[in-house]
């Protein structure tokens, strides 16, 4: 079994592929991220505090601990605040990635990179593999010129395109759609939830197993994950109160345009996973499915 590092640890998906690694009793897992370890109840893993940015001790880490494989599920994902914070968001999504590829490349690992639909305008999907990227944000821009360094600089690499990740770790660190609908409504609080915007919403569980797929199988290349179903943003939030029987009335459907957020977003995107199921055997929980493990 292979040794792997995986960055952003805390995170939604980095959490997730730990907890999942740990089951699996693999060969060495190596959970690294920019704050302490929040992973709680998972056994079997070494922790490394590492902010990507300090270009020194990424060397060092990766050097010291030598993984045959690098999941890299560290980034500024908030998409309005890459907006606000250009260059913040430069130095983490591309600065960062340049450095780790190097790294990848000095102790031939094979570097898993993730990405975003949000490369996309929104104006094509469902989105295939070699369709070509037309960011509509900075966060967007930032995911894909990670994506040219790491297709031209990486000798061994893939690159998982994913889609509005939702689900649960012991430990949250950050909301996710499914969460905040649920927490609103539990708290019986309004929300406003956009209508026409569309996406196909991915169970963190199944982008974690993919990626560790992924890692185990040592396939490269572009490879997009997602949920199987496609709907809008309200649609998602009406399902998840149909689940938990909350009260719908506190959501209110409204457009792009009256939600004025920072950033603006594709309208919808949704990826074909042909290449994902025969390549991997792929098969994404839908929506109820994934709220019934969650
Ligand atoms: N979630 C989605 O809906 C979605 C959709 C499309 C693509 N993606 C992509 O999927 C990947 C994983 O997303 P996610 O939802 O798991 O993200 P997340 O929950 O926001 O976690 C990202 C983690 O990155 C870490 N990080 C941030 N800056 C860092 C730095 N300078 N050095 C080291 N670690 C740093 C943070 O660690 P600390 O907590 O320790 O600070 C954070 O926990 C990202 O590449 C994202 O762009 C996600």
């Amino acid at each position: 079994m292979k040794k792997i590092l995986v960055t952003g640890s805390n995170g939604l998906l980095g959490q997730k592929i730990v907890e999942i690694l740990a089951g699996l009793k693999s060969g060495g897992i190596i959970a690294t991220s920019k704050n302490t370890d929040k992973i709680v109840d998972v056994k079997g893993y070494d922790f490394e505090l590492l902010d990507l940015t300090n270009h020194v001790e990424t060397a060092y880490i990766i050097r010291t601990h030598n993984p045959d494989t690098i999941i890299n599920t560290a980034a500024m994902t908030q998409v309005d605040k890459c907006e606000e914070q250009k260059a913040e968001c430069w130095r983490i999504n591309v600065e960062a990635l340049k450095n780790l590829v190097k790294c990848s490349n000095n102790i031939n690992a094979h570097l898993i990179n993730l990405s975003s639909d949000f490369v996309f305008d929104g104006t094509g999907g469902p989105y295939s593999e070699n369709d070509i990227p037309n960011p509509l944000s900075y966060y967007g821009l930032s995911k894909w010129e990670g994506e040219k360094i790491v297709e031209d600089q990486a000798d061994k690499w893939t690159i998982v395109r994913t889609i509005l990740v939702y689900g649960v770790n012991l430990k949250m660190t950050r909301l996710n759609i499914v969460l905040w609908v649920k927490n609103s409504l539990e708290a019986g609080k309004p929300i406003r939830v956009v209508n026409d915007q569309f996406r196909a919403p991915t169970l963190v569980d199944d982008l974690a197993n993919a990626c560790i797929e992924m890692a185990v199988r040592e396939k490269t290349g572009i490879f997009h994950i997602s949920g199987p179903e496609m709907m809008s943003i309200v649609d998602i939030a009406y399902k998840v109160a149909d689940y938990y029987k909350l009260d719908k009335s506190l959501i209110t459907p409204i457009s792009s345009a009256e939600l004025n957020e920072i950033a603006q977003r594709p309208r919808s995107t949704g990826f074909v996973l042909d290449k994902a199921k025969k390549e991997i055997n792929y098969l994404p929980h839908t929506l109820e499915e994934g709220l019934k493990i969650t």
